[in-house]
């Protein structure tokens, strides 16, 4: 069984949380992280608060092995600091195709003043590893002697773990909106950030991927330059409490309510077969830490309806917190295979 999880507006959808809980309850047996260091995945453990910009999300179960896709980035410092902070060793690889970020990409960002003044780049040098590969002049994991002992061949991994009918996540990053295709360019990252992409950055053709999750947040935000409906003003974000500093770069993130459009056209544009809608004990205080359907207020499940009904997929969990077991999920009832 594999599944993709994918975010659905601009980022930071709460993809890491809703990992770390299907890691748990999924009992995955291999966890592979996509896209770079720009992305900040935030997941909320044993009373600890994570950043994660390498080791997936799914570190918080001890059994899952946890790798780093083939076509994705990182950087070896941010790397170790994290291995070492989740105490994953052994039980983390990267691909042998890995590319590696240096601190030469980071000065070629920061040195481009269109990058961080219009666009509002990270700057983690994302951008400028992924024009080396495409000049084939990028060192991938695989060049460097040290790190012999954790590479691996993540897409032959992934196979055998679903010939023996084990679960695999594929654990995407940003948000659809933000693709280099499909988003509000060039307001974009440096990269394609839906479903299809991540199969292909991993290994696997689409005739393997079982379940596509796309993470929406209750409301929308998004961090840097670009386009966003309905955006409200810093304080209107505040006094509804949908403040929030990314996790990466410490910037404001922007603010807009719940956006059906964009969601149903992210169900479109990643072939969703479920929804994840995080955050919902913000937009509805009284859902907070709620797990089961039938406990939440009338009111919650009335705007769940109103949402599937524009989306046209099943809102299958919900998040009522920032910790993993905070989910109301709804996948046995709603009929989605119970997981390996
Ligand atoms: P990117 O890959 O950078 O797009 O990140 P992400 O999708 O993993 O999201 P990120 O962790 O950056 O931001 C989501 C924020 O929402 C984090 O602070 C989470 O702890 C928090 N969060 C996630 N789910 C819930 C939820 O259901 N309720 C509440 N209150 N907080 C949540
Ligand atoms: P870059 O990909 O770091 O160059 O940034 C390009 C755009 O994507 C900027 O608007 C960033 O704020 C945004 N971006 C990149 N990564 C993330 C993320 O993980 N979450 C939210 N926004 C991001
Ligand atoms: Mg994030």
């Amino acid at each position: 069984m594999l599944e993709i999880i994918v975010g659905g507006f601009f980022g930071d959808e709460g993809k890491g949380k809703i990992t770390a809980y299907l890691a748990l309850k999924a009992s995955a047996s291999l966890a592979v992280r996509c896209g770079a260091v720009n992305a900040g995945h935030t997941v909320t453990f044993n009373g600890r608060k994570y950043g994660l910009r390498v080791v997936p999300s799914a570190f918080v179960n001890p059994n899952t092995v946890l790798a780093v896709a083939p076509g994705a980035l990182v950087r070896l410092d941010v790397m170790s600091r994290e291995v070492a902070g989740t105490g994953v060793e052994g039980r983390f690889f990267l691909d042998r195709n890995t590319g590696i970020i240096e601190e030469s990409h980071v000065e070629r960002e920061r040195a481009d003043a269109r990058l961080s003044g219009v666009i509002g780049s990270t700057l983690q040098g994302v951008g400028a590893a992924m024009s080396d590969r495409v000049f084939r002049r990028l060192r991938l994991a695989k060049d460097f002697q040290k790190l012999e002992g954790m590479l691996t061949d993540v897409s032959e991994e992934v196979h055998e773990k679903l010939h023996g009918g084990e679960t695999v996540l594929v654990e995407g990053t940003q948000g659809t909106y933000l693709s280099l295709y499909h988003g509000t360019y060039p307001y974009v990252t440096s990269r394609d950030t839906t479903a299809s992409a991540f199969a292909s950055e991993v290994g696997v053709g689409p005739k393997d991927v079982d379940e596509v999750i796309v993470v929406f947040k209750a409301y929308v935000t998004r961090v840097g330059a670009g386009p966003l409906p309905g955006e409200l003003s810093e304080s209107e974000a505040e006094r509804l409490g949908w403040s929030e500093v990314a996790t990466v770069t410490g910037r404001a993130r922007r603010a807009a309510p719940f956006n059906p459009e964009l969601a149903r056209r992210a169900v479109m544009l990643n072939s969703a077969t479920q929804a994840a809608v995080t955050k919902v004990d913000v937009l509805f205080p009284e859902a907070k830490g709620v797990r089961e359907w039938g406990k939440l207020p009338r009111e919650v499940r009335n705007w769940v309806d109103l949402v599937e009904g524009f989306i046209g997929v099943p809102v299958t969990l919900i998040g009522t917190g920032p910790n993993p077991e905070e989910v109301v999920d709804r996948r046995a009832e709603l009929g989605f295979k119970p997981q390996a």
